[in-house]
C-alpha cells in the first residue's frame, strides 16, 4: 500500500458525490449567466477601483495598463486549467477537490488551507477596503459617522476641513496634524456588520445569494462603463492632455527593483494581480450549476475575458485622464472622472464601487463554506462544517462559523498586508491547479472532459511560470507569513484530519 500522505479520492467516487441530488446535498440551481455574474461579483472590487492608483503612481505609471495584460494573460492560463477541471469534476471543493483526485490528500489539505488566505482572508480585507469606501461616499452626502467604529482598533483618524480621514493618508506636517480634532478608533463596526449582512443572505439560499449578486454586477458594471464612457469623449476633446499624460509611457527606472522601467510593470503586475482574484471562486459553486460541464468554462473564462478587457481599458484611460503621479490616492476613478467635469459621474463610479465591494464579500465567503464543506465531507474537518441546512440546502453551519470569524477579522486586523497574503494564497493555489491538470492528463487520459485545457502541456507550464514570477515578486514577510500559515495548517492535519479521514479509512 502507498503512503497514506498521497492517497488521492478516487474520480469515480467524486463523479457520484456530484450526481447526488437529495435534501442533504447542496441544490443545483445556478444556470450560465448567474455563473458569469458570479464571476464578475467577485473579480470587480478594490483591485481596480482603489489599487490601480497607487500601483500607476509609484511602480509603472501610464504602462500600468502592461501590468493589467501580463497579469491577466497569467489569469487566463489558470483559467484555462480550472475550466478543464471544474467541468469534469463538478464538486464544491476548487482546487482543494482537484488536488485531492490527484496529488493526494497531503497537498489537497495544503491547498484547502492555502484557500482561506484567498476566500476567507480576501473578504476580510475587501469588507475593510468596503467601510473606507462608505465613509467616504456618505460624507460627500454630509453625512458623518464616528471614526471610533469605522476602523481598526488604535487607528488615528483626522479631521481636516470637515471630513474624517484615517490619519495615515493625510499628507501634512505631523505638527500641523497635531492641531486637527482627532479621535481613536476602536472597533471596525461597518466591516463587521457588511460581512454579518452578506453572510446572512448566503445562509438564506444560492439562488437569493444569486440573485443578490447578479442585481449588484449590473449597478457595478454600469460604474464602470459609465467611466468608460465619460473618459473616451473627454480625451478625444482633449488630445493635448492625454498626450502629455502619456508622454513617458514607461517611466525609467528610478535605480531600484520595482519602481518603475521594465521591473516597475512587473511588480504593478504583482500588486493588480489582486484585481483579478475571484474568477476561480466560480468553481466553488460547480455543485450548485444545474449544468457544469458546459456551463462551469462559461462562467470561469467569460467572467475573467470580460474583466480583462475592462480593466486594460480603464486603467488606460486613468493615466491618459490624470497624470500617473496624482494618482496614488484611495478612490483614482472617481477622481478622474471629477476631472472631466462630469459631477454626477463621480456618484455613479462611488455607488458603483461601493456595490461592487459587497458581491466581492459575498462570492468570497460563498466559495469559503463550499470549500469547507468539502472537507468536511471528506473527514479532514469537523463534521458539522458540512451540513446542510434541510430548507435553504446551504451549508449554514460553516457559513455562518465562517462568516462571524471573517467580520472579526475584518473589524480587528488592520488590512495593510492582508491583501498581499490574499494574493500569494492564490497563486499557491494556481500553481498546483495548473500542475495538477497535466498530472491528470498522463495518469488518466481515458476521462471524459467536458472541456480541455489546449496546448497541454504549454498552457499549464506557463499558468506555474507566471504565478510563480508574480508570487516572487510579493515581499519576504508574505513569505514568511504563508509558511507561518501552513505550519498551522500541518498541525490540524496531524492531529485531526489523519484520524478521520474517509479516503484514509477506505484503505484500512
Ligand atoms: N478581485 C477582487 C477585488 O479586486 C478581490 O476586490
Amino acid at each position: 500500500m502507498g503512503n497514506p500522505l498521497f492517497a488521492t479520492k478516487p474520480i469515480d467516487v467524486l463523479m457520484r458525490e456530484a450526481g447526488d441530488t437529495s435534501e442533504h446535498s447542496l441544490k443545483r440551481a445556478l444556470g450560465p449567466v448567474n455563473l458569469v455574474t458570479l464571476g464578475i461579483g467577485a473579480i470587480i472590487g478594490a483591485g481596480i477601483f482603489v489599487l490601480t492608483g497607487s500601483a500607476a503612481a509609484l511602480y509603472a505609471g501610464p504602462a500600468i495598463m502592461l501590468s493589467y495584460i501580463l497579469a491577466g494573460v497569467g489569469c487566463v492560463f489558470a483559467g484555462l486549467c480550472y475550466a478543464e477541471f471544474a467541468s469534469m469534476i463538478p464538486i464544491a471543493g476548487s482546487a482543494y477537490t482537484y488536488g485531492y483526485a490527484t496529488l493526494g490528500e497531503f497537498i489537497a489539505w495544503i491547498i484547502g488551507w492555502d484557500l482561506i488566505l484567498e476566500y476567507a482572508f480576501g473578504a476580510a480585507t475587501v469588507a475593510s477596503g468596503w467601510s473606507s469606501t462608505l465613509v467616504a461616499f456618505l460624507q460627500d452626502y454630509g453625512i458623518s459617522i464616528p471614526p471610533e467604529i469605522c476602523d481598526v482598533p488604535g487607528a488615528v483618524w483626522v479631521q481636516v476641513d470637515g471630513r474624517w480621514a484615517p490619519a495615515s493618508t493625510v499628507m501634512m506636517r505631523v505638527q500641523d496634524m497635531a492641531a486637527l480634532p482627532h479621535a481613536t478608533s476602536k472597533f471596525n463596526l461597518l466591516a463587521f456588520l457588511a460581512i454579518i449582512a452578506v453572510t446572512t443572505i448566503l445562509i438564506i439560499g444560492i439562488k437569493e445569494s444569486a440573485n443578490f449578486n447578479t442585481g449588484i454586477v449590473f449597478v457595478k458594471l454600469a460604474a464602470v462603463l459609465t467611466f468608460i464612457a465619460v473618459a473616451v469623449p473627454f480625451v478625444l476633446k482633449h488630445p493635448a492632455l492625454a498626450h502629455d499624460n502619456w508622454r513617458v509611457f514607461l517611466p525609467p527606472n528610478e535605480g531600484s527593483f520595482g519602481s518603475f522601467g521594465w521591473s516597475g510593470v512587473l511588480r504593478g503586475a504583482g500588486v493588480v494581480f489582486f484585481a483579478y482574484i475571484g474568477f476561480d471562486a466560480v468553481s466553488t459553486a460547480a455543485q450548485e450549476a444545474k449544468n457544469p460541464q458546459k456551463d462551469m468554462p462559461i462562467g470561469i473564462l467569460g467572467s475573467l475575458i470580460v474583466c480583462t478587457i475592462l480593466y486594460i481599458v480603464v486603467s488606460g484611460l486613468l493615466t491618459a485622464t490624470v497624470h500617473y503621479s496624482r494618482l496614488n490616492i484611495g478612490a483614482p476613478v472617481s477622481l478622474a472622472i471629477r476631472e472631466t467635469g462630469v459631477k454626477w459621474g463621480s456618484y455613479v463610479v462611488n455607488a458603483g464601487a461601493l456595490a461592487g465591494l459587497s458581491t466581492v464579500m459575498l462570492v468570497m465567503l460563498l466559495g469559503q463554506s463550499r470549500v469547507f464543506y468539502s472537507m468536511a465531507h471528506d473527514g479532514l474537518l469537523w463534521k458539522w462544517a458540512g451540513d446542510i441546512h434541510p430548507r435553504f440546502r446551504t451549508p449554514w453551519k460553516s457559513t455562518a462559523v465562517v462568516g462571524v470569524a471573517v467580520a472579526f477579522v475584518g473589524a480587528l486586523v488592520p488590512i495593510g498586508s492582508l491583501g498581499q497574503m490574499v494574493s500569494i494564497g492564490t497563486l499557491l493555489a494556481f500553481v498546483i491547479v495548473c500542475g495538477a491538470v497535466w498530472l491528470l492528463r498522463i495518469r488518466r487520459p481515458d476521462l471524459a472532459r467536458p472541456f480541455k485545457t489546449p496546448m497541454v502541456p504549454l498552457v499549464p507550464i506557463l499558468g506555474i511560470i507566471v504565478s510563480l514570477g508574480l508570487m516572487a515578486g510579493l515581499n519576504g514577510v508574505t513569505w514568511l507569513r504563508l509558511i507561518i500559515w501552513l505550519l498551522i495548517g500541518f498541525v490540524i492535519y496531524f492531529t485531526y484530519s489523519v484520524k478521520h479521514s474517509k479516503v484514509r479509512g477506505a484503505l484500512k
